[in-house]
């Protein structure tokens, strides 16, 4: 299907990313229109999220910083020790001024990629698990989770996802941001579900 804008926004990331991010990127769009499709959310979106998700994945933790404070994105502690956690909000904070007319569902999908949100999207939700099981992701517990796409529920498998990346924090000894505790406790500690 033509879409001309994801076009525009493919030859946009081509452009601002390296080769690996880029193709990443490209990845993850294809992904997130597969689970888009097999959860029943808008397919053009997931596709336009995915690809743009990582637009400030590769700038230096000091421009991330300045970028943060100039949006008016609140710094924690966890994000001062880990500036790379911010790729996603100063990304989402500069979205709707490089792509005029970009929906905010989008944006927020954008946003949310890295640490998530007590109150996630289904969109959200797609774009996280993307990010985690686009076709070159390797890392104990993928082939797992990816054997649970279409058969657990969209919230199921963003709880297992999140299970994963919370292990893979704790194991690593990195530092836990304070939201991702907040998102745990919702998502996966099954307050969502009852
Ligand atoms: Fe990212
Ligand atoms: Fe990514």
């Amino acid at each position: 299907v033509n879409d001309p804008v994801y076009d525009a926004a493919l030859e946009a990331v081509r452009s601002r990313l390296g080769k690996k991010s880029a193709e990443h990127c490209r990845r993850v769009a294809e992904t997130a229109a597969g689970l888009a499709i097999i959860y029943g959310v808008d397919v053009r979106s997931a596709k336009l999220a995915g690809l743009l998700h990582d637009w400030d994945r590769e700038l230096p933790a000091p421009e991330l910083l300045g970028r943060a404070l100039e949006a008016g994105i609140t710094i924690s502690d966890a994000d001062a020790a880990r500036p790379k956690l911010l790729h996603a909000r100063t990304a989402a904070a500069s979205l709707s001024a490089a792509f005029p007319g970009i929906d905010d569902d989008v944006v927020q999908a954008v946003a949310r990629h890295t640490i998530g949100a007590v109150d996630m999207s289904r969109l959200d939700m797609v774009i996280y698990l993307a990010d985690m099981l686009e076709p070159a992701r390797d890392y104990p517990g993928v082939e797992e989770l990816r054997a649970q796409v279409g058969s657990a529920s969209l919230s199921e498998l963003f709880a297992l996802g999140y299970r994963e990346s919370m292990r893979h924090l704790v194991d690593a000894r990195k530092r836990i941001h304070p939201e991702t505790v907040a998102v745990w406790n919702v998502w996966v500690a099954g307050d969502a579900h009852e």
